[in-house]
């Protein structure tokens, strides 16, 4: 039977969303179904005329694009909406509200893209009744439900192409380059681009640093006559006697990362006798056309997430078990996060590469 299925892109952007749009679209028409595309997340529901049709001619010349053509906002959760009340603002659950204006479309079941947060709105909008499916995205790889994200192959490879034009730079001036990257409070995008770029040491949330032992390494490294060190800092790292470093919180209370490669800096221009200079890679790891990989794993995402529409398994996720696109509960998913274990073979790898880890 022919189906209108609503979708949208929620949280901070990523490369390949443009392919699981592209991907629904194309599989979901070939079926006969209309696609809505909801603009800006879940903030499109809660504001009126922010839903257009998505045929395939929208969808057309986007698998390379970075970003999403549909917009998205990491403000507009619905389950903390930000609402003025007597001259304060005020965070509601308005989820009633995006159920009605979803019953208002007359369409049969939402995909829904999006991190953990996303698939929260999801998981609760599904427990409210609403036919949903969800697709995880995000650079920072760190659900559980998923062997890999899309957008994170993407993002390793930005910052390994970073890596590899600092190293020359580096080299040139005999200098200390600390290179902060982002990965919240997960290290893969900091470990795995590490490995791939070189660096010689790499400070990630799982294992807190202690200073002197990265110095001494630095130093070590002198001594031996590589006159420059390359490091690489995950955002979420800390000091073994400190804290993380925040830029305080967004509008809907989440804590913004951010700071750490700062005084990374600045202790080690303390305790080397060598120049020390940051680079933070930012939202650069984020923007951009999204790498083959990621292409492709979008496109599978957004096949499957129609498949699943299909056969009526709601509540529902996608997801990358080795080589194979499968589905797990949107329950199951959310909370669970996907960090480097410390011990892990791929830690155990970078040390014996010679990689310093900050322990
Ligand atoms: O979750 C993806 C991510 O890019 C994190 O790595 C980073 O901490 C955060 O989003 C930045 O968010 P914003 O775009 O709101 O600054």
């Amino acid at each position: 039977m022919a189906k209108t299925i609503a979708m949208l892109t929620g949280g901070g952007d990523c490369p390949g969303l443009n392919a699981v749009i592209r991907g629904v679209v194309r599989s979901a028409t070939s079926r006969g179904w209309r696609v809505l595309g909801i603009e800006d997340g879940f903030d499109g529901l809660l504001t009126h005329g922010r839903v257009r049709q998505l045929d395939r001619k929208a969808v057309r010349g986007i698998l390379q694009l970075g970003g999403t053509i549909l917009g998205t906002s990491n403000r507009g959760d619905p389950l903390h909406y930000p609402v003025e009340k007597d001259g304060r603002i005020e965070l509601v659950d308005v989820s009633a509200k995006v159920v009605e204006n979803f019953n208002a479309l007359g369409a049969d079941a939402m995909i829904a893209v999006g991190g953990d947060g996303t698939l929260k709105i999801a998981q609760r909008l599904f427990e409210l009744g609403v036919n949903i499916v969800g697709v995880p995205k995000t650079i920072d790889n760190d659900l559980k439900a998923t062997d890999v994200t899309f957008g994170y192959n993407t993002a390793v490879g930005v910052v390994t192409e970073a890596l590899d034009r600092l190293h020359t730079t580096a080299e040139s001036h005999h200098r200390a380059m600390v290179v902060e990257v982002m990965g919240r409070d997960a290290g893969w995008i900091a470990l795995e681009s590490g490995i791939a770029g070189g660096a010689d040491v790499i400070l990630i949330p799982e294992i807190p640093y202690a200073i002197d032992k990265v110095c001494a390494a630095i130093m070590a490294r002198k001594q031996r006559g590589s006159r420059f060190s390359i490091v690489v800092v995950a955002e979420g790292a800390f000091a073994c006697d400190g804290g993380k470093i925040t830029k305080g919180v967004n509008r809907t209370g989440v804590e913004r990362l951010g700071g750490i490669g700062q005084q990374v800096a600045q202790q080690l221009s303390e305790c080397l006798d060598m120049d020390v200079r940051t680079v933070v890679l930012g939202h650069l790891q984020r923007g951009g056309s999204p790498s083959p990989f990621d292409r492709i794993l979008g496109s599978r995402f957004g096949v499957k997430a129609v498949d699943l529409i299909a056969a009526g398994e709601f509540g529902r996720m996608v997801s990358l078990r080795g080589r194979t696109v499968e589905s797990t509960t949107i329950a199951e998913a959310v909370g669970a996060l996907n960090l480097v274990d410390p011990d892990g073979e791929m830690v155990v790898a970078a040390e014996k590469l010679g990689i310093m880890l900050g322990r």
